[in-house]
């Protein structure tokens, strides 16, 4: 058995311990410096009554609102939507009014948002962090791409405005008119902010039948592993985010792989112009793109050879399918090819297919 003052020493030092944990968590997430008390609501004190769709909801109102002190959320019968009241008073205020209810939940210290706590802290503001889906100063501003409700203009732009969270699925709205869809953002590669416009990853040694998508806004379709767009629909998502950049980037287990970026000069951008179908003059192979590091493959060292002549694509075949067709190649030996069941990546017919060989194409 322990001595009894030992065990009061660690009691004590516990409850040190929590309150450092209190405060270190206050400055990691605002919605944390809430109390809540589930099965509990404070009475009498209600300013505001509102549907919401959840709490998070419920606490910006309260949030922002100077004259919320606390706030309860009920549940609303069968109702989705919940019963959001703002309090202007706490239950330590009015201990008398706080009472047991099935259903309800009480929140509480509105005051001690993360702000405040890292304004006592260090005299001036530090901003901590929010909920995932919002920032700002009271954790109010919605963050761009999180939400169909605030979609950014692009990847690009999600990656430019900070409120990109990694890789991953992200709202944008390239036309600007609140029609925003979910897509597919890298936002590490070379610094980020691309957008995936064409992904084909093999689960099988079967690769799929496909079809390119003649809308930019296939491009949704990303997770089906199938994904690819035409040509005239890469000009059409063009003359919406004014990209100025591609990049090409496959991969076979049993083979090598090919990831390069075209380059931000006039060189690269006649690649971009090429396979966006605004010019029909393929463009030169050397010196318009930039390797990148996973990068081991033989079109990029012998770009002078791809179709005899050192460009891009090859003369004849279908331009709305230039993206998928041969578009780098050296003639029987290292080809780009994914259509009519001959999967290329950096070679013609040697490399096998295995489940997780992929193509993929970004823009930015
Ligand atoms: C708080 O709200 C109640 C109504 O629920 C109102 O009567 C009271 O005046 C308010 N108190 C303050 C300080 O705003
Ligand atoms: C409650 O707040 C909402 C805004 O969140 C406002 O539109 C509404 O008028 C308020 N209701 C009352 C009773 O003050
Ligand atoms: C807070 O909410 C109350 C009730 O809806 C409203 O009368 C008051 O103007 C609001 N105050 C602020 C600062 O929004
Ligand atoms: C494999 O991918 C194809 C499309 O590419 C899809 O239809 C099929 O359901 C996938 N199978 C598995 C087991 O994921
Ligand atoms: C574009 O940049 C690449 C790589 O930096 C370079 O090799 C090429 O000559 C440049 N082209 C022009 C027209 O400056």
């Amino acid at each position: 058995m322990l001595p009894r003052k030992l065990k009061q020493l660690v009691f004590v030092s516990f409850h040190i311990f929590l309150v450092v944990l209190f405060v270190v968590a206050n400055n990691d997430f605002c919605a944390s410096v809430f109390e809540t008390h589930v099965d509990f609501t404070l009475l009498d004190h209600v300013i505001n009554k509102t549907d919401v769709a959840d709490e998070l909801e419920c606490q910006l109102k309260c949030m922002g609102n100077k004259s919320c002190k606390s706030f309860n959320v009920h549940r609303n019968g069968n109702n989705a939507k919940k019963l959001c009241e703002l309090n202007n008073k706490t239950r330590q205020m009015k201990p008398g009014d706080f009472k047991r209810k099935k259903g309800s939940t009480y929140y509480g210290s509105v005051q001690g948002t993360c702000v405040d706590v890292s304004r006592q802290r260090s005299g001036k503001t530090k901003g901590g962090q929010c909920h995932p889906n919002y920032k700002g100063k009271l954790c109010q501003t919605r963050k761009l791409g999180q939400s169909a409700a605030n979609p950014g203009k692009s990847c690009k732009h999600i990656l430019e405005s900070k409120d990109s969270e990694g890789d991953g699925e992200y709202w944008i709205d390239p036309e600007g008119k609140g029609n925003p869809l979910k897509v597919y953002c890298d936002m590490k590669t070379d610094g980020g902010g691309w957008l995936l416009v064409a992904n084909f990853v093999l689960n099988s040694t079967s690769p799929p039948d496909w079809t390119a998508e003649s809308s930019y806004r296939g491009i949704r379709n990303f997770a089906n592993n199938k994904m690819g767009i035409s040509v005239s629909a890469l000009k059409e998502l063009r003359s919406h985010l004014s990209f100025t950049q591609l990049r090409f980037h496959c991969s076979k287990k049993q083979g090598r792989t090919f990831h390069v970026t075209t380059v931000s000069n006039s060189t690269g951008e006649a690649v971009v112009e090429y396979f966006s179908g605004q010019k029909d003059v393929r463009p030169d192979s050397c010196g318009s793109f930039q390797r990148m590091e996973d990068d081991n493959s033989k079109l990029v060292i012998e770009c002078e050879s791809w179709s005899n002549d050192g460009k891009w694509g090859f003369n004849g075949g279908d331009v709305e399918r230039r993206l998928y067709t041969g578009f780098a190649r050296v003639p029987r030996n290292y080809n780009w090819n994914l259509p009519y069941g001959s999967w290329y990546c950096d070679d013609w017919y040697h490399d096998p297919v295995s489940p997780g060989d992929f193509w993929k194409i970004y823009v930015r």
